[in-house]
């Protein structure tokens, strides 16, 4: 059966580009027919400024959204990246693998690094090695699909090469990894700024729509939605990303084409009320099931246990493996009878 891994990182409120980029895929594809694990990436909050209490709630806050977005703890695994070791055990496996041009040639680590940079604050180096802990998520449970937005797919082209580069050097350990974008809403656009991705890491702004954003605040954000000169509705990303962000926004919701719904209005104010709408149907039922999670906490804390492992046990054989294949001793020699003798001749 497939294997499929993805995660989302606790650094600000979930968006509807999470919910429609990534996370109900997940719900409604990914875990119905493959072994899928679901990850609150929590290790990688800490590599920019964090507020520990913040990261703690957000994490909460993620895996019930995780579950009110319709994970099913009995047909797939929920859990959070820190109650897992093998993660970071793997990470520094993958650090010897990798090398420092492929680190700093990362986009997203050029892009958040060098914001960093002229605010005159101090990059983390976790910033910089954040995809080799990314890949080690993703090879620690030899996953075969890797669910992700599409700013994502160089971090899982990351994955793949060391994959490949660690079996060539060391022996076949990993599975190879590929990413798959959804088709549509594979980027959700900032309303305010349809250059920009609508990411949760920045700071609350109008231009964004957060999954637990009542009604009337979802409805606000997408009227005062920037859209581009002229009046005509046209699907033009490049020319006119305001309105091809409404677009691909009111497609994702509706299981439209964007192409095709452009030719159904004729105006900015119509599409604007559509999509609104739209996204306001999409949330109600995940705001419902959130109340009702938030009401039973034990819930949602047992199903992480659980989770937790059930992703350890997966783990644990493929990163042990790579621990010996790369020529690491086994700390226990009566685990593997077969060569105790390796330990004795050192001695
Ligand atoms: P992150 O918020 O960076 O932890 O992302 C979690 C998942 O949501 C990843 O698969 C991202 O690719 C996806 N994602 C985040 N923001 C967007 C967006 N604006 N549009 C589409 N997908 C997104
Ligand atoms: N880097 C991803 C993001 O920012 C989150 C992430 C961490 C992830 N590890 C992962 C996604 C493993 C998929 C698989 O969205």
């Amino acid at each position: 059966m497939t294997r499929v891994f993805s995660g989302v990182k606790p650094t600000g409120h979930l968006t509807l580009g999470n919910y429609l980029g990534a996370m109900r895929r997940w719900a409604e594809v990914d875990q119905h027919g493959s072994d899928a694990l679901f990850c609150i990436v929590d290790l990688h909050a800490l590599t920019v400024d964090h507020d520990p209490a913040r990261v703690r709630r957000l994490s909460r806050q993620g895996a019930t959204l995780l579950l009110a977005s319709g994970l099913d703890p009995r047909l797939c695994t929920v859990f959070l990246q820190s109650h897992v070791d093998e993660h970071t055990r793997l990470s520094y496996l993958l650090e010897c693998v990798a090398t420092d041009g492929e680190m700093r040639r990362m986009i997203q680590y050029k892009e958040k690094a060098g914001r960093e940079r002229e605010r005159g604050g101090s990059v983390r180096l976790s910033l910089l090695t954040y995809p080799v802990l990314m890949a080690a998520d993703i090879l620690a449970y030899g996953a075969d699909e890797v669910p992700v937005g599409d700013d994502q797919t160089q971090h899982v082209e990351l994955a793949r090469d060391l994959a490949v580069r660690f079996n060539h050097r060391y022996g076949h350990t990993f599975v190879v990894p590929k990413a798959t974008p959804p088709q549509v809403a594979a980027r959700v656009m900032n309303l305010q700024a349809p250059a920009s991705k609508m990411g949760k890491s920045e700071d609350a702004g109008p231009g964004i729509v957060y999954l637990l954003d009542e009604p009337e605040v979802v409805r606000r954000k997408v009227m005062r939605a920037v859209t581009d000169s002229g009046s005509e509705v046209e699907y033009d990303r490049e020319g006119r990303p305001g309105v091809a962000n409404l677009l691909e926004i009111l497609a994702a919701c509706t299981g439209g084409n964007p192409e095709s719904l452009s030719s159904v209005y004729h105006s900015y104010g119509a599409l604007k009320k559509d999509t609104a709408d739209a996204v306001v149907e999409v949330l109600r039922p995940v705001q419902a099931r959130h109340r009702e999670l938030c009401a039973d906490p034990a819930y949602v804390e047992g199903v992480l246990r659980e989770g937790a492992e059930k992703a350890r046990a997966m783990a644990r054989p493929i990163v042990d493996t790579a621990y010996r294949a790369i020529g690491l001793l086994p700390a226990h020699t009566d685990a593997h009878p077969e060569k105790p003798a390796v330990l004795n001749a050192a001695r």
